[in-house]
């Protein structure tokens, strides 16, 4: 493993920090899921605490860096090269149900293009980072995206939209196109880590609708600094935000899964 970076550290430090208390929250989740209120208010206090320190930490150490956050929104800093992209929780409902799967996500933006990434998942204690020019790795071991050529062998995540979001017919036909062409499809409820596995070579491909930069920035430096492709389901790449949707993958299934989704033939 090459040496972490400075920049890496300051990520991990401010992760490592935030994850306490977000550790600590979820543990408390479990207590109130039986309460007739449920936890939903405790979850958003806990949401925005944790964002609170990642915002603290980040502007102790590099002092004059620009933010987007997800519940803060956009703080425009003294220098004007650098912003900090940050979902302080990507998997929200999960932690809200109980159920472990969800992490801190923080990327740099220099210049206006992603430069380093950091996902942390605080109950599987992985740490996921990847750097411009440098690889991706986790928990210190390199990455890389899966060699898989056939859509038949292909394990491929998704996200799908919530209640009260449009494209739940657009997602039916999505599902019909892929799902007897794919070894399988899976909706684990955090696209951080969605892209991270991608980038891990756990899942061979991914597409969700209507993100935002906080939701996949990160895991976009991941999935490129594993050797994949980051587009939209239309076939364009490199993926830029003002894209509607994200479609990440390997070399030879991007386009064979951008066609599938188009509902066109492969
Ligand atoms: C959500 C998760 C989910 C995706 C949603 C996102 P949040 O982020 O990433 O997997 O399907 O579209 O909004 O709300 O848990 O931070
Ligand atoms: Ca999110
Ligand atoms: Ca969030």
């Amino acid at each position: 493993m090459p040496p972490q970076s400075a920049l890496i550290n300051v990520m991990e430090k401010a992760a490592r920090k935030a994850a306490r208390s977000l550790r600590r929250d979820f543990g408390e989740v479990e207590n109130l899921q039986v309460s007739r209120k449920g936890p939903a208010d405790f979850v958003s206090a806990a949401d925005l605490k944790a964002e609170e320190v990642l915002r603290e930490e980040l502007e102790r150490a590099r002092p004059g860096y620009g933010f987007l956050l997800e519940e803060q929104g956009a703080i425009v800093g003294a220098d004007k090269t650098h912003r900090w992209i940050v979902d302080p929780l990507d998997g929200t409902t999960n932690f809200l149900h109980g159920l472990a799967h969800f992490a801190i996500s923080i990327a740099l933006e220099r210049d206006g293009a992603l430069v380093a990434g950091l996902i942390f998942d605080p109950i599987k204690d992985e740490i996921f980072w990847g750097e411009k020019g440098k690889g991706a790795f986790v928990n210190g071991r390199r990455l890389r995206v899966t060699a898989r050529e056939h859509l038949s062998e292909a394990l491929i995540a998704t996200g799908i939209p919530f209640m009260g979001q449009e494209g739940h017919e657009r997602t039916l036909g999505e599902f019909a196109a892929l799902t007897h062409r794919v070894a399988g499809i899976r909706r684990y409820g955090s696209a951080s880590l969605d892209l991270a596995y991608v980038a891990a070579g756990r899942f061979d491909g991914f597409w969700e609708h209507g993100l935002q930069p906080w939701d996949i920035a990160a895991g976009i430096v991941l999935v490129r600094e594993a050797g994949g492709l980051v587009g939209d389901i239309d076939g364009r790449q490199p993926y830029t935000f003002n894209l509607k949707n994200i479609l990440a993958t390997n070399e030879p299934l991007f386009t064979p899964l951008s066609r599938v989704l188009r509902g066109k033939e492969v």
